[in-house]
C-alpha cells in the first residue's frame, strides 16, 4: 500500500486527509508543526471511519521522522496571503517555509513523488524542484486540476449537463495567471461552442480565473479547501494507480511551449513515476498570447523569492 505523507494540517492538509481516507488505497500521515493539530485532525478523523465506512490508517504527527519513506508527499506548509500583505511578504514567507519542509523531506523520502500546494503554486513548485535536486518528473504543482474542474463546473451550471460529460483544459499559472482553453474543452466530445454563447462562454472563463477569489470574498478569512483537496487527492491516485490520466499540472519546462526554467501548468500524463510525459498543444496566436501573459506574471512572481 502506498504511504502518502501531507505536510501542513491546515485547511487544505487535513482536508486532503480526508479525501484520501474516503478514496482509500494509501497510508496517511498528516503532520504539522502546530503541537497538537495534525494528531487532533486525524484523531477526529478516523472516528469518522466507523461511522463513514472510510480507512481508519492515518497518523497525525510533529515529527517529520514518521512521514519517512513515503511514495507522495504532498506539500500545502505556508500561510495565505492576508489583508495588508504583499505577493513579495507571501513569497518570502512560504519560501523560508516551503524550503525548509523540502529540505526536511528529501532527507527522509528521497525517493518520493512530491506535489506542492502552497501558493504562490508555480513559483512554489519551481523553488521544491530547485531544493530537491529531483527529477522534475517528481515535483508537480496542482493547479490546473482545480481550476478545469471549476471550469466544468460553470458550465455543467450553465447548460445544465452532467460534469461528468463536461471535458476542459485550462494551462498556463493558477490564480489570474491561468489560461483556460475553450478550444480543447468539450462536452461528450463536442465543441462548447455547440451548447454556450460567446457571452456565456466569456463569462464562464471569467468566472474560472477568478474562482479562488470568489470564494475568498465569501469566506473573508481564509481560501478555499475542498475542491483543491480533492484534485490533489485524484492526482496521488493518478500516481499511486498508475493510470496514465492527462491532467494539467504545473512542472518544470524545458522548452515545452517554448519555455525555460519556469514551472508552468500543462498537461501531463500522470503514472507511477510522476510526470510520465508532457503533451504539446498547438496553439493560435491568441492562447500563445494569453500563454505569455501567464508567463510574465509568474515569472514576476518568481523575482520575489530570496
Ligand atoms: N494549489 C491550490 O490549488 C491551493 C488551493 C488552496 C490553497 N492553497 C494554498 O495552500 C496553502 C495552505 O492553505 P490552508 O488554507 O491550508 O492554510 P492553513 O493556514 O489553514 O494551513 C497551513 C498549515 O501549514 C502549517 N505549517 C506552517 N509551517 C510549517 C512547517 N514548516 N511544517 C509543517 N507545517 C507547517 C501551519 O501550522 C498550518 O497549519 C496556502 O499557501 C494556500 O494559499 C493552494
Amino acid at each position: 500500500m502506498s504511504k502518502v505523507s501531507i505536510i501542513g494540517a491546515g485547511f487544505v492538509g487535513s482536508t486532503i486527509a480526508h479525501w484520501a481516507m474516503i478514496t482509500g488505497g494509501c497510508r496517511v500521515v498528516l503532520m504539522d508543526v502546530v503541537e497538537g493539530l495534525a494528531q487532533g485532525k486525524i484523531l477526529d478523523l478516523i472516528q469518522a471511519g466507523p461511522i463513514a465506512g472510510h480507512s481508519v490508517d492515518a497518523v497525525g504527527t510533529n515529527d517529520i521522522a514518521l512521514t519517512a519513506g513515503s511514495d507522495i508527499v504532498v506539500i500545502t506548509a505556508g500561510v495565505a496571503r492576508k489583508p495588508g500583505m504583499t505577493r513579495e511578504d507571501l513569497v518570502h514567507t512560504n519560501a523560508n517555509i516551503v524550503s525548509s519542509v523540502v529540505e526536511q523531506v528529501v532527507k527522509v523520502s528521497p525517493d518520493a513523488i512530491l506535489i506542492m500546494m502552497t501558493n504562490p503554486l508555480d513559483t512554489m513548485t519551481y523553488l521544491a524542484y530547485s531544493l530537491s535536486g529531483f527529477p522534475r518528473e517528481r515535483v508537480i504543482g496542482q493547479a490546473g486540476v482545480l481550476d478545469s474542474g471549476r471550469m466544468r463546473t460553470f458550465i455543467a451550471m450553465e447548460t445544465g449537463l452532467s460534469p461528468d460529460n463536461i471535458y476542459t483544459t485550462v494551462l498556463g499559472g493558477h490564480g489570474d495567471e491561468m489560461v483556460p482553453l475553450v478550444r480543447y474543452s468539450a462536452i461528450a466530445g463536442i465543441p462548447l461552442d455547440y451548447f454556450l454563447t460567446p457571452e456565456q462562454l466569456d463569462r464562464i472563463v471569467a468566472r474560472t480565473r477568478d474562482g479562488g477569489a470568489e470564494i475568498v470574498r465569501y469566506l473573508k478569512t481564509g481560501s478555499a479547501y475542498y475542491a483543491p483537496g480533492a484534485a490533489a487527492c485524484r492526482m496521488a491516485h493518478a500516481i499511486m494507480g498508475d493510470t496514465h490520466e492527462i491532467m494539467p499540472a504545473s512542472v518544470y519546462l524545458e522548452g515545452e511551449y517554448g519555455l525555460n526554467d519556469i514551472c508552468f501548468g500543462v498537461p501531463v500524463v500522470l503514472g507511477r513515476n510522476g510526470v510520465e510525459r508532457i503533451i504539446e498543444l498547438d496553439l493560435n496566436a491568441e492562447e500563445q498570447a494569453a500563454m505569455a501573459r501567464s508567463e510574465e506574471l509568474i515569472r514576476g512572481t518568481m523575482a520575489h523569492l530570496p
